[in-house]
């Protein structure tokens, strides 16, 4: 009896003391993912690829840092249950695909499942978080995405937290990357557990659809934007509102990757690549690098932008920056082309949240494109824009 106590006590303990790895993911973390391009036809060459070119692109310089190996990796348990790669696609072994990756100067993502199986099937972490755990940090791991699926009788909050326990345990400082696709309201419990959590279903290279696969749907570009509104009071420095992968690149017009790859930036989203980095469009390496639409993503105040309103079909979306700047979006979401005037000193844009105001009699801001690169006026004076189908205008306002 006296023996169960002490056990409990020490479970007590262990689960009240542990805490996410905090000072990780301080801004929005920026990457690769293999899923959305790849899905389960992964392997070692496909990975050290995406590492290679991370860098000869251009992405590493512009801020990109994690090579994320999604679903599929995964060989069989061994005798004493410790997972290991599948032996076919990953002959190398994981570790050194790791070391690889860490010898670019890049940090290294897995994938597993708080079920008992993957979404594609392969072994989960259910029962083995702690011997997961382990075994990701001894191979070097940086960064854990933690999928959902066959998860019948378990809670979420509390599945999260045995996984957060054990990456703890294991004490290598991993990112916990919650990926529940926002059934569970982890907004509300995912701060103290991971460093980012999905907020919707998957997304796909789609900009205006959805997709239904009976029960479950993915999800278009505009439509997940959509599913993010009344989240980003809940986002910030180390816990990150994610609104999926990206899909720059796989196959949506210029014009509606570079609208997608602006509003992530707007919503202070990861930054995580779907698409073949070996073989990108001069287009889609722009859109990926350009530096000062990651710099709104980055910026160190870590807010979330907001829709502040909206004139027929196009959305004005503000972020506040450091230094009382300001990004501003405007985003077609219409089938035609659309002709804007702004009246900035008409205009009280207010970010009630964090008791923030741009305010245009006081400040003049300069403008600048930050697709064109260039500056184009001040805000003292009304803005008369054109915005394509499906894609935005985007400024800084500069003081
Ligand atoms: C789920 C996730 C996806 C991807 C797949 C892998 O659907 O939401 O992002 O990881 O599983 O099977």
């Amino acid at each position: 009896m006296n023996k169960l106590v002490f056990l409990f006590f020490n479970l007590f303990i262990l689960t009240a003391s542990a805490q996410k790895f905090e000072n990780l993911a301080q801004t929005p973390p920026m990457g690769w993912n293999s899923w959305n391009k790849f899905a389960c036809d992964i392997n070692e060459k496909v990975i050290r690829e995406a590492a290679d070119y991370m860098v000869s692109s251009g992405m590493k310089d512009a801020g990109y840092e994690y090579i994320v190996i999604d679903d599929c990796w995964h060989g069989k348990r061994d005798s004493l249950g410790f997972i290991t790669a599948d032996k076919e696609r990953f002959p190398s072994g994981m570790k050194a695909l790791v070391d690889y990756v860490h010898s670019k100067g890049l940090k290294f993502g897995i994938y597993s499942d708080a079920g008992w199986e993957t979404c594609g099937g392969r072994p989960g972490s259910r029962g083995r978080e702690f011997q997961d755990a382990q075994t990701y940090a001894k191979w070097g791991v940086d960064y854990l995405k933690y999928d959902w699926c066959e998860t019948e009788g378990l809670k979420a909050e509390g599945a999260y937290m045995t996984m957060r326990n054990a990456l703890r345990e294991a004490g290598r400082p991993i990112v916990l990357s919650i990926c529940e696709w926002g059934d569970n309201q982890p907004w509300e419990w995912g701060e103290d557990i991971g460093h980012l959590w999905r907020t919707t279903g998957d997304i796909y290279n789609c900009f205006d659809c959805e997709e239904n696969h009976g029960t479950w749907s993915s999800f278009g570009v505009l439509q997940i934007l959509d599913m993010q509104d009344g989240l980003r009071q809940y986002a910030g420095p180390g816990h990150w509102n994610d609104p999926d992968m990206m899909e720059v690149g796989n196959g949506m017009s210029v014009n509606e990757d570079r609208a997608h790859f602006t509003m992530w930036c707007m919503l202070a989203a990861p930054l995580i690549a779907g698409n073949d980095l070996a073989n990108m469009s001069t287009e889609t390496v722009e859109i990926l690098t350009n530096k000062e639409a990651i710099a709104i993503n980055q910026d160190e105040l870590g807010i979330q932008g907001f829709k502040y309103k909206t004139i027929e079909d196009v959305e004005v979306w503000f972020k506040p920056l450091k230094n009382k700047e300001w990004a501003v979006t405007f985003l077609n979401r219409g089938d035609k082309e659309q002709k804007i005037t702004f009246d900035w000193r008409n205009e009280n844009v207010v970010d009630k949240l964090n008791n923030l105001v741009a305010n245009f009699d006081e400040i003049t801001y300069q403008l600048k494109d930050v697709w064109k690169h260039k500056y184009v006026g001040k805000t003292k004076k009304k803005l008369k824009i054109t915005i394509p189908s499906h894609d935005v205008v985007t400024y800084k306002l500069l003081k």
